[in-house]
């Protein structure tokens, strides 16, 4: 079991300096991993993240019969079986603290011959699934879950699924994908519509592996009876780590960071929007693409920021960055106001709540909303918060601590470790002064 009493002491002030490299893409190493093994042929990965969410997709694809070697420095070798190549597995399938993880294995496993059973942490344990179980049973699987739908998920093996065109009510790239990866699996062509772009590296990947995916506007669809062609595949850094830095940069004085090789995927790149609407001085250079996907060095230095209302047509291309947008916001100059991103209720932690009182503990003037948060700042105090087992909850407190008068104690930050294990050596590299205790 892991050790849950790993706690943060983040002292005051500083400034960030320096050029880094932060890990992997998360989204993109949990699909590299499942369109690898269901690939045939041999795929190459670099740059993969290693940390606990996606080595649970790696463990489970183990479980199912793929011979997958490493992470070795972020070198990942999977040994593909193909699309009807997968064995039922011995026991259930843990995905620890991963909501990719659970939501697209349950569209993957839905057409599969064999039984299998997902479980989680009691966070994903409380998380909502049906979002995924009830346009599968549409398709005709067989799926079981708690009363109230949420894990574990059991899935009976069946024949072929139905072909559905699914309207999603959400803007969910994890419900998108988790029905495009059914869809392979389907009688005819499985199509489905989003209500605004959401991330896009499921059909991007798909199309990497020489499957065609049919994109037009908000409707993505998709027909079986192809195969997928392993690949090499590079993964950029992931934006939502990178976010850390560049509000700590944009917050502290006298900062100057620069970020390489990061994803700049058009879906992701919310957090950029909206702090150069709060006027942060962002410079983006060197663009390239990598395997299908965008790729750019973003340079971040001290600015001057000020509140903002956040549009609402960028919260889901910044859904994972929203505590440390909301660190951003309790140092700007004037108030923000965040609506319409009710989804973040129902992430690792229920965010706007979490954020919320946390922000409050500081001395920040943070009122949470159904759908949101209204922040007025105020000098930002030292004091306890607590992440309630959310690693980015953690990370964005361990930044507001770039501007506070006294350190801030976090409590609950194991969860670092499922997303960004070498947060605390980069933090203190770059110029942040947090200490690890664990009790
Ligand atoms: C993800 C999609 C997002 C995001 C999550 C990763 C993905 O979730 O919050 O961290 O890799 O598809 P939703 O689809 O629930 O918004």
């Amino acid at each position: 079991m892991k050790n849950n009493n790993v706690n943060f002491r983040v002292f005051p002030g500083g400034t960030l300096r320096g050029v880094a490299r932060v890990p992997g893409d998360k989204s993109i190493s949990h699909r590299s991993i499942m369109l690898g093994s269901i690939a045939e042929g041999v795929t190459h990965i670099t740059g993969f993240l290693d940390a606990e969410d996606c080595l649970a997709t790696m463990n489970a694809f183990r479980a199912m019969g793929v011979h997958i070697l490493g992470p070795e420095n972020g070198a990942v070798t999977v040994q593909g079986v193909g699309l009807h190549g997968l064995k039922g597995p011995q026991e259930s399938l843990y995905l620890g603290n991963s909501g990719t993880s659970m939501r697209l294995l349950s569209g993957l496993l839905a057409g599969q011959s064999f039984d299998t059973v997902l479980t989680g942490d009691p966070s994903l344990s409380r998380r909502p699934m049906k979002r995924v179980t009830e346009p599968l049973r549409q398709m005709g699987a067989v799926i079981k879950t708690s009363p109230t739908g949420t894990a574990p998920i059991k899935i009976r093996g069946s024949g072929p699924l139905e072909a559905i065109h699914y309207d999603m009510p959400i803007a969910s790239a994890q419900v998108k994908s988790c029905l495009l990866l059914a869809g392979l699996y389907a009688d005819g062509e499985t199509s489905v519509t989003e209500p605004a772009p959401t991330r896009d590296h499921t059909e991007r990947m798909l199309e990497g592996f020489g499957y065609p995916v049919c994109r037009d506007g908000n409707c993505v669809a998709i027909r079986p009876g192809g195969r997928l062609v392993a690949m090499d595949i590079d993964v950029p850094s992931d934006i939502s780590s990178a976010a850390f830095f560049m509000v700590g940069a944009a917050i502290a004085p006298d900062s100057d960071v620069t970020l390489k090789h990061v994803g700049v995927n058009p879906t992701r790149t919310g957090v950029i929007d909206i702090l150069r609407l709060m006027g942060a001085n962002i410079e983006i250079g060197n663009h390239r693409m990598v395997g299908g996907e965008p790729v750019a060095d973003i340079r971040i230095r001290s600015s001057r920021l000020r509140g903002v209302q956040i549009p609402e047509k960028l919260v889901p291309l910044a859904i994972d960055e929203f505590p440390v947008i909301f660190i951003a916001a309790a140092c700007a100059v004037g108030e923000t106001r965040l609506s319409g991103a009710a989804e973040l209720r129902v992430k690792e932690s229920d965010r706007i709540q979490v954020m919320a009182d946390g922000l409050q503990a500081l001395g920040v003037h943070a009122i949470a909303t159904p759908d949101g948060m209204v922040i007025q700042p105020r000098p930002i105090k030292g004091g306890k918060v607590d992440s309630h087992g959310d690693h980015r909850i953690a990370m964005a407190f361990s930044i507001a601590a770039l501007r506070a008068s006294g350190p801030i104690y976090i409590g609950d930050c194991a969860n670092v470790n499922t997303s960004f294990p070498s947060f605390v050596k980069l933090s203190n590299a770059l110029g942040l002064n947090v200490n690890v205790s664990e009790d």
